[in-house]
């Protein structure tokens, strides 16, 4: 099939001729947009499973062959040779930077590392076990107000500023509120350091007692931050896509990204599968009896960190995850024996037809909490880093959306199923 291809739908004894689009991967879709004005009828598709919300050119996934690639770059590349900043830079661009831009853009993240000292007052007013991901996604809409220039950046020369300042400041607040949660007081950053090793000195340094990340802790984040950089249209990019379609600020639209994220079913899903192999562990509980239990539908246990809406094979994150686990572990002297249940729990269930048959393999989730914990990122912290993470994909989504000269606001439609038409009555002769 190629562009200018057609199909023919017929509803009834009437045929409506529609076009197909074909992406560059060979992807095909059916273009409806003109369906429901041709023939009154829309199309349903309950939790988008079947829907191409857009045409993308930011990321390539297919979940069949367990391929993800930005720009075109395989992750598997990038997580071996690339820096955090210059994936980024690809992401929201659209090339692998060249020296001077990505000297610019480092410059860029360093000046806006500091948040203004107004900010921080706002870090009063969470209570102390206010979860991280709350004081996130509120601190980065607030950021808004103090860049109103900024709100609506057109030009890339305006762009970049913005982008770097959401990047820059992410991991300040996400340090700030860490601290909070400690008792702590708020760590400066510091210019000469880059900006994976920036953020674990805001993490853990102390005003009398300095830390210095290790290169093979520095790099294990690094990875763990590229990886999940961006994965196209899943629920957190496509809440930022939603709410920028109406026009809406990068810092609002950014932020709603942060909140779709906090989900146990997205973003909270390597704290919940940290979670489950820890109750395990402590339980003493066999793998194969939880397997069993998970297999039980009564039950409602699900295996976190296993299954995928997209992929159907073994999510590629987590294969290099999975080794970088490893690796840093056994650099580190650590011995995890949440990663030998993780290990286990692996084998037993692609043993098993279960998840045979239903095609559930480990996703990134389920290597990267493990990786977390070894360098020391307590697990209410764990959305949070995945959302400085993913910040450049969202940010490449609000602008690649903004950009669409043909873009309108999404609004989908639905088949409403409530009551027919009823009338009003009132309080006192109600049964
Ligand atoms: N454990 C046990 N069974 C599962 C799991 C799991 N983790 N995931 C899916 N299934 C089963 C379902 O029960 C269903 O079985 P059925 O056909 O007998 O009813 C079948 O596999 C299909 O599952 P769906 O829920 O329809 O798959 P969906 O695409 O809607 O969900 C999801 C994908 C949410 C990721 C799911 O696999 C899940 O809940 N996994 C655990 C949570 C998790 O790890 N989330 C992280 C996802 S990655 C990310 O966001 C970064």
């Amino acid at each position: 099939m190629k562009a200018g291809d057609t199909v023919v739908l017929r509803i009834g004894d009437k045929s409506y001729t529609l076009p197909l689009v074909v992406g560059t991967e060979g992807e095909v879709g059916i273009d409806i947009s003109s369906l429901r004005a041709l023939s009154g009828v829309i199309t349903v598709d309950e939790g988008y499973g079947n829907t191409g919300s857009c045409q993308s050119a930011i990321t390539f996934i297919n979940g069949e062959k367990g391929i993800l690639r930005y720009r075109g770059y395989p992750i598997e590349e990038l997580a071996e040779r690339a820096t955090f900043v210059e994936t980024a830079y690809l992401l929201i661009f659209g090339e692998l930077p060249l020296p001077t831009h990505l000297g610019e853009f480092r410059r860029l993240l360093s000046e806006n590392e500091f948040i203004h000292e107004d900010m921080r007052h706002h870090f009063e007013g969470f209570p102390p076990n206010a979860h991280p991901m709350a004081i996130l996604s509120a601190m980065i809409n607030a950021l808004g107000a103090y860049q109103p220039v900024l709100l609506q950046p057109e030009e890339d020369e305006h762009f970049i500023d913005a982008a770097a300042r959401i990047m820059s400041k992410v991991r300040t607040v996400a340090a700030a509120s860490y601290k909070k949660s400690l008792g702590q007081p708020m760590i400066y950053p510091r210019y000469d350091l880059q900006y994976v090793p920036n953020f674990l000195h805001m993490m853990f340094s102390k005003p009398n007692r300095p830390y210095e990340p290790t290169q093979e802790v520095a790099d294990a984040l690094r990875r763990v931050l590229i990886l999940h950089a961006d994965h196209e249209q899943n629920c957190s990019a496509s809440t930022v896509r939603m709410v920028g379609s109406s026009q809406a600020n990068l810092y609002a639209s950014v932020a709603s990204g942060v909140c779709a994220l906090w989900g146990p079913l997205h973003g909270g899903a390597n704290q919940a599968t940290v979670n489950m192999l820890q109750q395990i562990h402590d339980s003493d509980m066999n793998v194969d009896d939880f397997i069993r239990q998970v297999k039980d539908k009564s039950a409602k246990i699900r295996l976190m960190g296993f299954g995928h809406r997209v992929y159907k094979n073994y999510d590629p994150r987590a294969k290099i995850l999975k080794k970088a686990c490893d690796d840093l572990l056994s650099k580190l002297g650590i011995h995890d024996p949440l990663l030998d249940i993780a290990k286990r729990m692996e084998e037993v269930a692609l043993a098993d037809s279960y998840f045979v048959e239903r095609r559930l393999y480990p996703n990134v989730d389920f290597y990267s909490g493990i990786i977390l914990r070894a360098i020391g990122i307590p697990m209410n912290m764990f959305p949070v880093l995945f959302a400085i993470g993913r910040m450049p994909g969202w940010i490449a989504h609000w602008r690649e959306s903004h950009l669409n000269p043909s873009a309108r606001i999404h609004r989908p439609r639905q088949i409403y199923v409530g009551h027919t038409e009823r009338h009003y009555i009132p309080v006192n002769e109600r049964s």
